[in-house]
């Protein structure tokens, strides 16, 4: 087997990841307050963070969810702007309140695409919530609504994101580290 030529620093730890999101899912369940949030967890990165965050949801507001999973064409380290729908949702969104959950924002390639084709579908509203966000990576404008936390221009795993399909099941947010 080849050495490592990385190593992980713990960049949030699960204790800060839980308290953020608890205070995320106190801020969304104040804008919801009346209607119904409809979570839309974009697979397989979002699941973790969609899980914990929809626990945080003020009980009295009605919390449904579905699942998408998207592909982007391109290599590896870039995508190319054009989504792939791996699987399409279960459920139709129109007249619903739709809440996209997603792991990172980083060239906003994905989403962009991702959410102008949810808009087509007639959703009564539509926001985004990503618990992590590199903005100076950005090269397709993206409107988040709600964001865990913004972080400098580092590859990140843990928490439901991967490293070559790995470290998903990481309960932190961790950098890599190339050595
Ligand atoms: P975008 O289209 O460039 O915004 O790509 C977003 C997608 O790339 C995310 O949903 C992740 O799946 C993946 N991604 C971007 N940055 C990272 C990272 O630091 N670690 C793991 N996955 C990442
Ligand atoms: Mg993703």
């Amino acid at each position: 087997m080849s050495e490592k030529n990385y190593e992980i620093e713990v960049l949030y730890s699960e204790e800060e990841l839980e308290a953020r999101i608890s205070e995320l899912g106190r801020q969304i369940s104040e804008a919801y307050r009346g209607r119904s949030i409809h979570m839309i967890c974009i697979l397989k990165g979002g699941v973790f963070f969609m899980t914990e965050l929809s626990k945080h949801i003020d009980e009295s507001i009605p919390v449904t969810m579905d699942f998408m999973s998207v592909s982007s064409y391109g290599n590896d380290l870039q995508s190319s702007g054009v989504v792939k729908i791996i699987k399409d949702l279960d459920q139709s969104i129109a007249g619903r309140d739709v809440l996209v959950v997603e792991d990172i924002i980083d060239s906003g390639r994905t989403l962009h695409y991702l959410l102008h084709m949810l808009k087509d579908r007639q959703p009564a509203s539509l926001a985004l919530c990503t618990l992590l966000d590199k903005p100076s990576r950005r090269e397709k404008e993206v409107k988040v609504d709600y964001t865990g936390f913004e972080i400098e221009d580092l590859f990140v795993l843990g928490y439901g994101l991967d490293y070559e399909q790995k470290y998903r099941n990481l309960p932190y947010i961790g950098a890599v580290k190339f050595i």
